[in-house]
């Protein structure tokens, strides 16, 4: 089976195309500094993996609606704007291989933007009077700032348990592409049964998703964006989790001080990672990861069988394989 993105993308090529011509023009503003911005940002897109989320539900649910690009368009909207705030709390430069929004505009400018971001995509449901989409993704964005919030409270104090740490993935990630399914059905006027499964769909996804993207925190590849930077923001992801986890208190200790007290030292982190890598925490990671991709494609299979629905289950496998 192909998890070649293009490959995914291909039964909805013609419509992702229209989507990306209307998130375009949603973007624009009248204020030179906002669309210069805006014009730098539409041009170091990334995976779009959320629109496509949306348009595959739609498609795997009925078919694709008008509401289904606003939906796309909202849900790309307000991913970027939390990834200009993101950059700015994590305080991180590199953004999809390119300097990030506070690395050239600085903090002030990033969060003026993201504030912007967000706004217009609030508008752009508004002005379709999408209340159903409004609902539904204005909630996850809810769970999205408890998530990151949470995040903060528990690494501050590096004392997050493994359920605790999924209890923050589901937040912070899992409910955003769990919105972006059921969006999707919603705008192909599935029934209340369909969007609570696509719902589930994306949230098992979502799971799998935040846990590949931990996991390359501590991997070799390059991705586009820094790594180490968990380490050095105190957050305790799966691999570190772990690896304290079945390692004795001599060295949890010794761990939690090298995260406390020189977590901006190049070297001190490599050791961290390089400790990950003496236990299971990868290979532990992985698995869950593995796990919770599993159970969405399970839930999938209770569709018809379609070319958007295979589509759908190769981007689960998208998930987990993916290099960035
Ligand atoms: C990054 O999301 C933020 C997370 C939730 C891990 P993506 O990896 O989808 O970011 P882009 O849009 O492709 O850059
Ligand atoms: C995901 O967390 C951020 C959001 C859900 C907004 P990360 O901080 O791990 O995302 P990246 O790695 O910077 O993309
Ligand atoms: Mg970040
Ligand atoms: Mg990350």
């Amino acid at each position: 089976m192909s998890t070649n993105l293009k490959d995914i993308q291909a039964p909805i090529q013609a419509e992702l195309k229209e989507f990306e011509r209307k998130f375009r023009e949603s973007m624009k503003s009248e204020v030179p500094l906002l669309d210069k911005i805006t014009h730098y940002i539409v041009q170091k897109k990334g995976k779009q993996l959320r629109p496509l989320l949306v348009l595959l539900s739609a498609a795997t649910c009925g078919k694709i609606t008008e509401s289904s690009y606003t939906a796309a368009s909202f849900v790309e909207m307000i991913h970027t704007a939390t990834l200009v705030h993101d950059d700015v709390v994590d305080e991180s430069y590199l953004r999809r291989g390119f300097f990030s929004i506070n690395a050239l505009w600085k903090n002030k400018i990033a969060v003026l933007v993201g504030d912007y971001l967000f706004s217009r995509s609030l508008l752009l449901a508004t002005d379709h009077k999408e209340y159903e989409l409004l609902q539904i993704l204005n909630y996850a964005v809810k769970c999205m700032s408890e998530g990151e919030l949470l995040q903060m409270d528990k690494t501050r104090k590096l004392n997050i348990t493994e359920p605790v740490y999924y209890d923050i993935i589901g937040a912070k990630t899992a409910s955003f592409l769990a919105a972006a399914c059921e969006a999707g059905a919603a705008s192909a006027k599935a029934t209340e049964e369909q969007k609570q499964l696509m719902h589930q769909v994306g949230y098992n996804m979502g799971m799998a998703f935040q846990i590949k993207d931990d996991l390359f925190d501590y991997g070799e590849a390059q991705i586009g964006k820094p790594k180490g930077i968990d380490i050095q923001e105190r957050k305790l992801t799966l691999p570190l989790i772990r690896a304290l986890d079945v390692s004795d208190r001599k060295t949890q200790k010794r761990i939690r001080r090298l995260i406390n007290n020189h977590k901006n030292k190049k070297h001190k982190i490599r050791e961290i990672i390089d400790f990950v890598h003496t236990t299971d925490g990868m290979s532990y990671t992985h698995q869950k990861m593995m796990d919770y991709q599993k159970i969405a494609a399970d839930l999938l299979q209770q569709f018809p069988d379609s070319p958007y629905k295979k589509s759908f289950g190769q981007l689960l496998e998208f998930v987990s394989s993916r290099s960035k």
